[in-house]
């Protein structure tokens, strides 16, 4: 994208925007391969990424963003790679806890810790608590799958006793509950699929997939996706009315 309209991206009037954000940061393994890298190397500059958007994301004042970090189906890869994304985990928590800055976000770790180590859970529950009080929401979606999410979410209403079942009664049982339902999803990487990724949350949703790998995506595609966005006519379903 050309430069002049990076301004219009930032520009845009709030309510042009959108105000959740759900990105599939794939693209990683691709990265490192063509460069003749281990995968780490993908997933290292993968996480340096995830740093740069997200605090993009805060100039753009977008209300909620969920980044895909880790899904319910990625341990199905090779110990050393999940290994090596454990690790990168943990050094990033830590990196937070020691070098916080003023312009960050309110932490929330969506997807099921149980299956996360003691330390790592420590982690999350402290760099939660620490970054409460910033205004902007960016939920980091770990061991995340949305079928996951949805039977947790039955189970609880099943221990409510729910003979009878709305869909503002699954919502609230969600890891999002408090959260405006996804309006845009950008994809990285090339494919054009969800991955398990927010399936309830984003049934109006927005699509936007690039090629990009996801190390290469940068604040100029966030404007362009941003920019594709403001351009949908959104119906939900209905009709839109127009003087002839
Ligand atoms: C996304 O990148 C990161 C995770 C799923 C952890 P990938 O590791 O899936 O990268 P590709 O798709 O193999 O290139
Ligand atoms: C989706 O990427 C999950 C994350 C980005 C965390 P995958 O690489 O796991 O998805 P598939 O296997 O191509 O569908
Ligand atoms: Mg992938």
């Amino acid at each position: 994208m050309k430069k002049n309209l990076i301004n219009e991206a930032l520009s845009l009037p709030h309510e042009k925007k959108p105000r959740h954000i759900g990105i599939i940061m794939d693209g990683n393994g691709r990265w490192a391969k063509k460069r003749g890298l281990p995968r780490l190397a993908g997933h290292k500059a993968g996480a340096e990424n995830f740093k740069r958007i997200g605090e993009y994301l805060i100039d753009h004042n977008i209300e909620v963003s969920t980044f895909y970090a880790f899904s319910t189906e990625n341990w199905k890869r090779p110990k050393d790679e999940v290994e090596n994304i454990m690790s990168l985990l943990v050094d990033y928590l830590e990196e937070w806890m020691t070098m916080r800055k003023d312009k960050n976000m309110h932490f929330r770790f969506i997807g099921d810790r149980v299956a996360f180590s003691p330390r790592i859970r420590e982690l999350m529950d402290k760099v939660e608590e620490a970054s409460a009080h910033y205004p902007n929401v960016l939920n980091l979606a770990l061991n995340y799958g949305s079928r996951d999410e949805l039977c947790r979410a039955y189970e609880l209403l099943m221990k409510e006793g729910k003979t009878s079942v709305s869909p503002e009664d699954i919502a609230r049982h969600l890891y999002t509950a408090d959260q405006p339902d996804v309006d845009l999803v950008i994809r990285t990487g090339g494919e054009m699929r969800l991955s398990n990724f927010l399936l309830y949350q984003s049934a109006y949703a927005e699509f936007y997939f690039t090629d990009k790998l996801w190390p290469d995506f940068s604040k100029e595609d966030i404007d362009d996706a941003i920019l594709y966005f403001a351009h949908r006519e959104r119906r939900f379903g209905g009709v839109i009315e127009r003087n002839p």
